[in-house]
């Protein structure tokens, strides 16, 4: 099987330092790059994550590109509460030696779609919208080169994590966020409907730091940190692991259940900033631009990742 292209657009973040772990580790997949952004903790600290986490994976290979270091319109909003002042959690991962590649990301991403045949590349956004807003923005003609979008972002009936309407990444670059959901390009979300389901528990870290090499352990580290302050405040034991979900559904999508609906971004009041207004209902005549995703096997994704991530 002709292994599938994809990129990865990210701000690690403990939980995307476990997506990337997860599709490094899959031959289904071809990781083409990864495109940084700032989101979770400023761009300097996401790129060169990316590139730690890579080395951890023995892909020293891997392209690493920096992107935007702010949102479209809005100021940056970081969630060091959530990952730490390094973005990595309390984890220790050695400094990269890997060279960040010369060029902006957005570039890159416009260049790489351009490249591609009509409907090859899948696009991974784990973070802010920002880099991916605004390579469409920048070349329009990137649209068609796209097979799908598959994000992690936005919530309905779970409300959000960083306000009570909004989820992170939705809610730090809202208007990225409303040019890609308004591209007509082939859309599926994760929301936290569905990974508020994949919490972490004491005996799935456990599976994870059994698998006893050093990405094994770190990775059981980060998913210990990660999920701390989220469990805390939703009176959980264990912590949702949001980001690898886009990659699981890339390799399993019979873990994820939903619906294709109607998604539009609120960027016009500031209590609702980045709440993702799902019509679940089908109450209005609005375009269906977006499968949501509700639903997950969270066993099966915990196996998943102990499998994929024992290979690396
Ligand atoms: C999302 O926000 C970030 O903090 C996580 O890495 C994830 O991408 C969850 O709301
Ligand atoms: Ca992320």
């Amino acid at each position: 099987m002709t292994p599938r292209p994809i990129i990865i657009d990210t701000d690690p973040g403990t939980d995307d330092a476990i997506a990337i772990w997860l599709a490094l580790a899959s031959p289904e997949l071809e990781v083409l790059g990864i495109s940084a952004v700032a989101g979770n903790v400023p761009l300097p600290l996401t790129e060169r994550n990316a590139r730690k986490v890579c080395e951890l994976a023995k892909r020293p290979d891997m392209a690493v590109f920096a992107g935007c270091s702010r949102p479209m319109l809005r100021p940056l909003v970081t969630a060091e509460a959530f990952h730490g002042g390094s973005g990595l959690g309390g984890t220790d991962l050695p400094e990269p030696t890997m060279p960040l590649q010369p060029g902006h990301a957005v570039d890159w991403l416009v260049d790489t779609l351009m490249a591609a045949g009509d409907g090859e590349i899948t696009l991974c956004p784990i973070g802010p919208l920002t880099n991916i807003a605004m390579a469409i923005v920048k070349e329009p003609r990137i649209l068609s080169r796209i097979r799908e979008i598959v994000l992690m972002g936005g919530g309905f009936f779970a409300g959000g994590n960083i306000t009570p309407a909004a989820e992170f990444n939705i809610y730090c670059d809202p208007h990225a966020a409303h040019v890609v959901f308004n591209s007509g390009v082939r859309l599926t979300m994760m929301p936290l409907d569905v990974t508020h389901q994949a919490r972490t528990s004491r005996e799935r870290i456990a599976a994870v730091r059994a698998i006893g090499t050093p990405v094994g352990v770190a990775a059981a580290a980060l998913m210990a940190s990660h999920g701390k302050r989220e469990a805390q405040d939703r009176d959980k034991d264990g912590g949702p692991l949001h980001d690898p979900c886009v990659i699981a559904y890339l390799l399993q999508p019979e873990l994820f259940g939903g619906r294709h609906c109607n998604v539009r971004v609120n960027t016009a009041s500031e209590a609702t900033m980045g709440m993702t207004v799902v019509d679940w209902w089908g109450v209005t005549d609005g375009s269906k631009n977006c499968t949501v995703m509700n639903r997950i096997d969270a066993d099966r994704y915990f196996a998943l990742i102990v499998d994929r991530l024992a290979r690396l």
